[in-house]
């Protein structure tokens, strides 16, 4: 079975990633600094499973620890890089902070995967690369533009420290995943998105407003040029996500990447804010308090991705709809509720 390192795996996409990687047949080793996430992701990918992942508590910034590890964990074949901080409006009251973890832990992990031979890396980017694209659905050749926040800048960063090693004549191989908006949970619902504190993000806001944590949600916005004046996103859900780390590292370690690839990782399809609102309600039967408020600072107004690449190159297929994701994220809010009782 072959050894994948997995950084930030008890987050939000690393287990649910961690999960599929078992079920693809290798063996994953998670490091998780645990600053983000809770134990127990790793008791939920145990409950899925059948038994435990082996996990490290490291930070990913810390070489020496990420040099101890490998002297630990020999036979890595191959590394799947989550560990990073990802609250937009943080990044920007605290650029520091982004740029010393989210770009640190990238050339920490790099130096050590050289020091120990690994080279073979798939790297968390995002859809935020693109800015306000000019064009849509956004392609790999859609140009990538200046960040919209520091968090984003970082994305764009290690994007460009990854170009320059693969034109160094290094022989790391990486593929950059560029997410576009992972919602949902697995079907147990034994993991999910952990979010600490209020949520940033669009779909635990809505679950926990439903659940009553939250009062109301908040539409940022319904004056863009859309359909019906909210943003659009490309909601894809995280076990669909969860499955292309799956088939890019398969890649990886057949010998068939690229020294450096990049791609995108959606449905394909756009929705607005208020079209997710009305899929969760649909899905769940639970009706939303919500309000229409002002725009966000920084909101993209539409993007959208097109995943012709990813389809051709990688096999990558989504399988969930908006509904059956929307439907996730309640299920494993309502199991977060029962084991927190
Ligand atoms: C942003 C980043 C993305 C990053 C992600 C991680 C950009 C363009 N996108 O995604 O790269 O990976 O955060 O956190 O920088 N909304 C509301 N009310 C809410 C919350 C959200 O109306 O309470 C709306 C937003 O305006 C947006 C949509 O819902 O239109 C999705 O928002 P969110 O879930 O925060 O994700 P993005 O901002 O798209």
């Amino acid at each position: 079975m072959k050894k994948i390192l997995v950084t930030g795996g008890a987050g939000y996409i690393g287990s649910h990633t961690v999960v599929e990687l078992v079920q693809a047949g290798y063996e994953p080793v998670i490091i998780d600094n645990f600053s983000n996430t809770e134990e127990r992701s790793l008791q939920g990918i145990a409950a899925i499973l059948g038994r435990e992942v082996t996990c490290h508590r490291i930070d990913c910034t810390d070489t020496a620890a990420l040099r101890r590890f490998f002297e630990q964990e020999t036979g890595i074949a191959g590394v799947i890089h989550f560990a990073a901080y990802k609250a937009v409006g943080e990044s920007v009251e605290e650029p520091l902070k982004y740029y010393h973890n989210n770009v640190g832990s990238l050339v920490a992990l790099l130096q050590v995967m050289q020091e120990f031979n690994v080279n073979k890396l798939v790297f968390s980017s995002s859809c935020t690369v693109y800015g306000i694209p000019a064009e849509l659905p956004v392609t790999e050749q859609t140009p990538v533009q200046k960040a919209n926040s520091p968090y984003g800048n970082t994305k764009k960063i290690c994007e460009e420290i990854l170009s320059d090693l693969a034109t160094s004549g290094s022989d790391m191989y990486t593929t950059a995943l560029r997410y576009f908006n992972p919602i949902g949970a697995h079907p147990s619902a034994e993991i999910g998105e952990l979010p600490l504190g209020v949520p940033n993000n669009l779909v635990p806001f809505i679950t926990q407003t439903a659940a009553g944590i939250r009062e109301q949600l908040t539409i940022f916005g319904n004056d863009y040029d859309t359909p019906d004046g909210t943003c659009i996103r490309d909601y894809v859900h995280v076990v669909d996500l969860a499955k292309a780390h799956v088939v890019a590292i398969e890649r990886l370690l057949s010998g068939k990447a690229e020294n450096i690839e990049f791609f995108n990782v959606g449905t394909g399809t756009g929705n607005t804010v208020l079209e997710a609102v009305q899929a969760f309600e649909r899905a769940t039967g639970e009706k939303l308090n919500y309000k229409i408020g002002p725009r966000r600072s920084g909101d993209v107004p539409k993007i959208y991705a097109d995943v012709t690449k990813a389809t051709e190159e990688l096999g990558f297929k989504t399988t969930s709809t908006l509904e059956e994701a929307m439907k996730s994220a309640w299920d494993w809010q309502m199991h977060l509720q029962k084991t927190e009782e």
